[in-house]
């Protein structure tokens, strides 16, 4: 199976020569001489089509007797001849610009660095698993790729690799620039060292009981944070068991999605105050250091095009589950307001019988479950909570009430309260633990059959 795999990649793994160039710029050679000839060439030079694909690299530097690619004299090069002398492409089809070629002419000189066939999680997995196994030890690796850039038609990481650079820092206590090594040589998976972020650090959280104290100390990390609100599916979690060992309350997986990661960390991203607040928590020797900033940031509901944020999102609104709930004020149409002193009715209609739970965000982050066991939804009958008051958290005009409710059809799995051990007086800049609803992976609860509703209220004194 390795050696296949080795047999696979190996040619991106080939020393190549050191030009000058950075990583980065090598890789963005690579990217632009990918894109130009995907563009103008793979109609026809593709698997099965005219006599080579023109993305298979190996193919493409192979030896022929007139080199396709001549990275000594990059002008002397087949396919830089056939652009020049206008044989390829062929007939009436659109040429590469001038600047397209000279971008090919740069990318031979440049010793043409490898991309990859294909931009698929496969080759992202690849990618991993072999600068993982070359990595001893390996536990504080994780990768960020952006195959998923490259696909949609990005010319270059230049600026991806910045803007990350520039999120990373942002989201961690670490002082020194955070350092992102490519791996592979186009670069479009990067090797983060996640440990110096402050993002591993173990035992910070506990678990609450329903009495509010707490309970034993759970092992759940910054990085999990992160892989909570990850939309994407794990790429390929078998096979990366050993580097990313599974995680007692988030999914496995050493890779995330760079494209992801910078919308997740944009400046001001509530996520990316989570996750320095953690570094801050490791950083502290007596581990009072404040939380994060009480956010302020509301719920956003996907629309139903884009990919539904997974079922424990801290940040996102609902996820359509796989039958339909509806979740609301009594006789109210959202936005919903009240004011401070009101009873709020709570109401849920599933379109089949269903159990659930209810829980509420209150103002300083907290997360409190209003029902004490799970509560049984009848096909189509409108269930109502016990009514909410609503008591302002100090002196302030108007504040933010939220309510997640989880319905499953079946058996509900168990759902934990996590609080980490933050200093918990908000009165000190306002700022409060991070709580987490988590349900425990162990029983590999089948996460797909829950349905996550939420709601916020606005509340006026
Ligand atoms: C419309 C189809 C078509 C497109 C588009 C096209 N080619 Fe070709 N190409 C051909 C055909 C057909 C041949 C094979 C000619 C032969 O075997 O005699 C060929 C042959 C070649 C060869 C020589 C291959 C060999 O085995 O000796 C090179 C190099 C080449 N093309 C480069 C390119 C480049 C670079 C592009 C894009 C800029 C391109 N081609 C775009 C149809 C195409």
């Amino acid at each position: 199976m390795i050696a296949r795999l080795l047999g696979m990649v190996a040619i991106l793994f080939l020393p190549s020569a050191v030009r000058g160039e950075s990583p980065r710029e090598r890789g963005d050679l690579a990217i632009r001489a990918r894109a130009i000839l995907k563009t103008h060439c793979s109609e026809c030079h593709r698997p099965g089509g005219q006599s080579f694909d023109m993305l298979d690299h190996a193919a493409l530097v192979g030896p022929h007797p007139i080199p396709f690619l001549n990275v000594k004299k990059s002008g002397r090069s087949q396919i830089i001849e056939f652009l020049k002398d206008g044989s390829m492409p062929p007939g009436g089809k659109p040429r590469p610009s001038a600047a397209d070629i000279e971008a090919l002419e740069a990318w031979i000189a440049a010793g043409a660095p490898a991309y990859p066939k294909n931009l698929d999680d496969a080759t992202v997995a690849t990618i991993v698993e072999l600068d993982w196994r070359s990595r001893k030890p390996a536990e504080n690796e994780r990768y960020i790729s952006f195959a998923n850039r490259v696909e949609a038609g990005a010319i270059g990481l230049k600026d991806d690799e910045s803007k990350l650079r520039a999120a990373l820092q942002a989201a961690t206590t670490e002082k020194r620039t955070v350092q992102l090594e490519p791996v592979d040589p186009a670069g479009i998976v990067y090797r983060l060292d996640a440990k110096k972020l402050g993002w591993l650090e173990p035992d910070f959280f506990h678990e609450i009981g329903l009495n509010r104290q707490p309970g034993s100390v759970v092992e759940f990390v910054a990085w999990d944070l992160l892989q909570i609100e990850y939309p994407f599916p794990a790429v390929d979690p078998a096979r990366f068991q050993k580097l990313a060992p599974r995680r007692p309350f988030a999914p496995s997986q050493p890779v995330l999605r760079g494209d992801w990661l910078l919308e997740a960390l944009a400046a001001g991203s509530p996520l990316a105050a989570d996750l320095r607040a953690m570094a801050e928590l490791a950083d502290s020797k007596d581990g009072m250091a404040l939380g994060p900033k009480l956010t302020t940031a509301t719920w956003v509901t996907p629309s139903a095009k884009d990919v539904p944020p997974p079922l424990l999102a801290w940040y996102s609104g609902g996820r359509p589950g796989p039958f339909e709930v509806q979740f609301a004020v009594k006789d109210r149409t959202p936005p919903f307001t009240a004011k401070a002193g009101d009873k709020l009715p709570l109401i849920a209609t599933a379109d089949r019988t269903a159990r659930a739970m209810l829980f509420s965000i209150l103002p300083d982050s907290t997360v409190q479950p209003l029902t004490r066991m799970e509560t049984i939804l009848k096909r189509g009958e409108p269930f109502g909570f016990n009514p909410v008051s609503l008591t302002p958290p100090g002196a302030v005009t108007e504040w933010r009430e939220r309510f997640v409710l989880l319905a499953a059809e079946n058996d509900l799995p168990k759902f934990t309260l996590i609080r980490s051990s933050h200093q918990e007086d908000i009165t000190v800049k306002d700022r409060a633990p991070i709580w987490r609803i988590v349900v425990n992976r162990e029983g590999n609860p089948d996460l797909a059959r829950i349905t996550s509703q939420k709601l916020e209220v606005k509340v006026l004194k």
